[in-house]
């Protein structure tokens, strides 16, 4: 019998939980820890939310039974997130299934593409790392469409008039993670003209709603293209906007020309759930669903949101002021792109204590009142030496 376990090799570690383990090990008490992609407060702790807290309260003394959810999770939680999403475009020619956080909703949506006969998916240089990861799992053959151009320091998506007709593609809906950089409203009209002519198909990754411009506005995009028509998946995290990153809430929804076609996308999540990992966790969505149902509940939610939202663009502010890099003014969300070269990365880490990913990118949430002026003067001095 082959002996797996001898041959099995190590695998090498993940980029970003990588760099966390060894952020963690670091015995040097000025470190500081810009890597990983969640929301910090000025405290650098990352915090329950308090509406959350009250709701998961209400909900172990109410809740009755642990009883598995549907292969596609609650019907409630599907109805409110798309109204959440979607406006008033939500209805029933849009499939949608619970999933394990926008990761598992990725895994599901390539899934579903490879089985129904896509060999392969377009993503953007730079993406988030996980993403070729989970598409090349799904046996999609990964190729990259280039998003941002480093010399201008801006987005140039000029390379998607370029793909083959017909191919899938995978677009940050907003705060595109990790320049933070995104097509502005104009632009993703043209982009939606441009993708019907080519009939490309778009995989939206939607992770950040609400830490861009707003709910509404962060939106805009996938409403766009569904409002032009578009057949396409959408793949939402909660993990940020909610605060519930480890309880693993996120939805899968795919736009269709009409209902029969939603039945049937949603039947083959269902049979691609229910092969993995059988049926959604619960008590993340039931949190979600709770706040979204109830309209003060969800006011208070907004103004949380609001709260991180605009803690992130003070200290983006305050970051361009001190290190004057104007071209981070237009970003959203908690990355932004340092235009750093791999060494400079590394000498930040090696001699600043100063982590983040080997790419330069910035987690705007790690800095705070105390931290912000050697972080910004340690980057331009570094950026200003010859590596
Ligand atoms: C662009 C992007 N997509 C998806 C995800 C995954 O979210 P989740 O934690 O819900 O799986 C992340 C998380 O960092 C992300 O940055």
């Amino acid at each position: 019998m082959t002996d797996i376990f001898e041959k099995a090799l190590l695998a090498p570690p993940d980029a970003i939980f990588g760099l966390q383990a060894a952020f963690q090990a670091d015995p040097r008490k000025n470190k500081i820890n810009l890597s990983i992609g969640v929301y910090k407060d000025c405290h650098l702790d990352t915090p329950i939310l308090s509406v959350v807290k009250k709701v998961e309260g209400e909900l172990l003394r109410s809740e009755k039974s642990k009883e598995y959810f549907p292969i596609d999770g609650d019907k409630n939680f599907l109805e409110h997130s798309g109204h959440l999403v979607f406006g008033p475009l939500w209805d029933k020619r849009i499939a949608a299934v619970q999933t394990v956080g926008g990761t598992g909703a990725l895994r599901v949506g390539g899934e579903f593409l490879q089985q129904e006969g896509a060999e392969e998916i377009y993503l953007p240089h730079p993406t988030w790392p996980n993403h070729p990861s989970i598409f090349k799992r799904c046996r999609l053959k990964v190729v990259n469409y280039s998003y941002y151009d480093r010399e201008k320091l801006q987005i140039d998506l000029s390379s998607l008039e370029h793909l083959k007709e017909g191919s899938f593609v995978l677009l940050h809906a907003c705060c595109h993670n990790p320049t933070g950089a995104d097509p502005s409203d104009a632009e993703w009209k043209k982009l939606s003209q441009l993708f019907l002519k080519k009939k490309l198909v778009p995989f939206f990754d939607f992770a950040y709603q609400g830490f861009g411009r707003g709910l509404e506005e962060d939106a805009r995009a996938v409403r766009q293209f569904a409002e032009d028509g578009h057949e396409m998946l959408v793949a939402y995290s909660y993990a940020k906007n909610f605060g519930l990153y480890g309880e693993r809430v996120g939805v899968l929804y795919a736009v269709t020309k009409n209902t029969e076609r939603a039945h049937r996308a949603q039947s083959q999540f269902k049979a691609i759930i229910r092969a993995n990992y059988s049926n959604p966790p619960r008590h993340g969505a039931l949190i979600v669903k709770e706040i979204l149902a109830s309209p003060a509940l969800k006011k208070e939610w907004e103004r949380e949101l609001e709260g991180m939202r605009g803690r992130i663009n003070t200290l983006r502010e305050l970051f361009v002021k001190k290190t004057g890099f104007t071209f981070l003014k237009d970003r959203y969300g908690m990355f932004s792109f340092c235009d750093l070269t791999e060494s400079q990365v590394k000498r930040l880490m090696d001699e600043y204590a100063i982590y983040m990913t080997g790419d330069g990118r910035i987690n705007i949430a790690g800095l705070n009142e105390d931290n912000l002026t050697y972080i910004a003067e340690s980057i331009v001095s570094v950026k200003s030496e010859k590596s």
